[in-house]
């Protein structure tokens, strides 16, 4: 039988047929060699958007994806290599404290980050927030600082699932990037591509997130799930709320200081709870403890002894950053002024909405709109009054972080109708909702 054109198979897909391995793979190899168009591929993802995969297909696009680049193999035994990735939100800096707890513990990290997408954050860009701080890293540098500090923290290079890496550019703008069957490729080409056993992922449900039912995060974790195991991978996802920012901070040095202040024992209630309840399903799926609680205390007892700081320095200073700034996070770039932004009204917090402050935050420089342009690292959101908080008319209830305070106006109007007051006590929901292990 002759071999299917691409137009061909891209007309299955958009006709809601489905593609076979091999198809597949051919796809996805004829495209990282540049023989499949970025227009014909641009078509294809939004044929699978429509028309979704089934997870025979998704575990195929996924398995070619990691395969479109090398597949790292790292030196001590698999089960040891845990990584985390989430979903993205806004205020999310989870993996800066978290990376360094765990692997404090004996975990060993080997963390391929993104920068911040649409509203949301990205770690790289909090990273290079740390004066002298390179993501970049030759994928054997990479193996070799893994092996020896316990944790590397690096973004994409050419060489990891670069299939994803283009795919990815494309739906960016092609509307295409919240499809169940194209992130669950997307996130795990690259993960299994790091040479990980395990990986934790937190799902972000809510306002500021990607998923914004609990039905649709609890399809992708499962989707996740599954598509991990049939690589034989343990993968748990554990769905966490996302209406409001975590912690008090939005801005890239603003939350590389709060992640900080976590390995200081000082962070926010709601950060703190994310990263332990994450970092101890590590400690699971590395079989270095067996209960949420022990896991827990090893956690505590790395950042109460300042084990997990001096292995944070230990990574910046690794990367050519300035490790000083882990002992005294006030080195990072801070900007020249500041706008209070006041409660029109008394009342109580009811909500801060995660997506109007994350695109505030992009406005303000802290994110992008076009891949190629550049962040302020020192600017940013301050939340001085957070949900559950009661707040007097005139009172703070954030903090613009600027180079200038001519031309903020629109920012703060904006941080002010992302607060909703109300005159009784809100009832919080819990943070942590759901964990998808099957
Ligand atoms: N994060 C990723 O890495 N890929 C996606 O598709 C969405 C979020």
């Amino acid at each position: 039988m002759t071999q299917r054109t691409v137009p061909e198979l891209i007309a299955v897909k958009r006709d809601g047929g489905a593609l076979d391995e091999r198809e597949i793979r051919r796809l996805i190899e004829g495209f990282t060699a540049g023989e499949v168009a970025d227009y014909q591929m641009s078509a294809l993802a939004m044929a699978i958007y429509l028309r979704g995969m089934s997870p025979k297909e998704t575990a195929a696009l996924t398995l070619a994806m990691r395969d479109s680049g090398r597949v790292v193999k790292l030196g001590g035994p698999e089960r040891l290599y845990v990584d985390k990735h989430s979903t993205g939100g806004v205020g999310d800096k989870v993996s800066i404290a978290l990376a360094p707890i765990v692997a404090a513990c004996g975990v060993r990290v080997p963390m391929v980050s993104g920068r911040g997408l649409g509203h949301t954050g990205g770690t790289l860009d909090k990273l290079e927030a740390i004066p002298g701080f390179s993501v970049d890293m030759t994928v054997d540098a990479f193996v070799k600082q893994t092996d020896a500090l316990g944790c590397a923290l690096i973004g994409q290079t050419a060489d990891i699932a670069p299939a994803d890496k283009r795919l990815y550019a494309l739906r960016d703008v092609t509307a295409t990037v919240a499809s169940i069957p194209l992130i669950t490729a997307s996130i795990l080409s690259k993960k299994l591509a790091e040479g990980i056993g395990g990986l934790v992922l937190d799902v972000k449900v809510g306002r500021g997130a990607f998923m914004q039912t609990l039905d649709d995060a609890r399809d992708l974790a499962r989707s996740i799930v599954r598509v991990g195991r049939l690589a034989n991978k343990r993968v748990t996802a554990i769905l966490t709320a996302m209406d409001a920012p975590l912690g008090r901070t939005i801005g890239n040095a603003l939350e590389t200081h709060e992640a900080i202040e976590l390995l200081h024992g000082r962070g926010p209630e709601d950060l703190a709870e994310v990263t332990y309840v994450l970092g101890a399903e590590m400690l699971r799926l590395a079989g270095l403890e067996a209960s949420e609680r022990a896991a827990r205390a090893r956690m505590e007892q790395a950042v109460h002894t300042g084990a997990a700081r001096a292995k944070l320095a230990e990574i910046v200073a690794a990367q050519g950053g300035d490790a000083r700034v882990v002992e005294e996070p006030d080195r990072l770039p801070r900007a020249r002024a500041r706008v209070v932004v006041k409660a029109p009204k008394a009342g109580y917090v009811h909500g801060i909405d995660a997506l109007e402050l994350g695109l505030t935050g992009v406005a303000m420089g802290a994110g992008r709109t076009r891949a190629d342009q550049a962040v302020d690292p020192a600017v940013g959101i301050v939340l001085r009054a957070v949900r559950g908080e009661r707040v007097k008319a005139g009172d703070p209830l954030a903090e613009l972080h600027v180079e200038a305070r001519a031309g903020t106006k629109p920012w703060a109007a904006r941080v002010e109708r992302a607060y909703t007051i109300r005159s009784t006590p809100p009832a919080l929901g819990p943070l942590v909702l759901e964990t998808i292990r099957k």
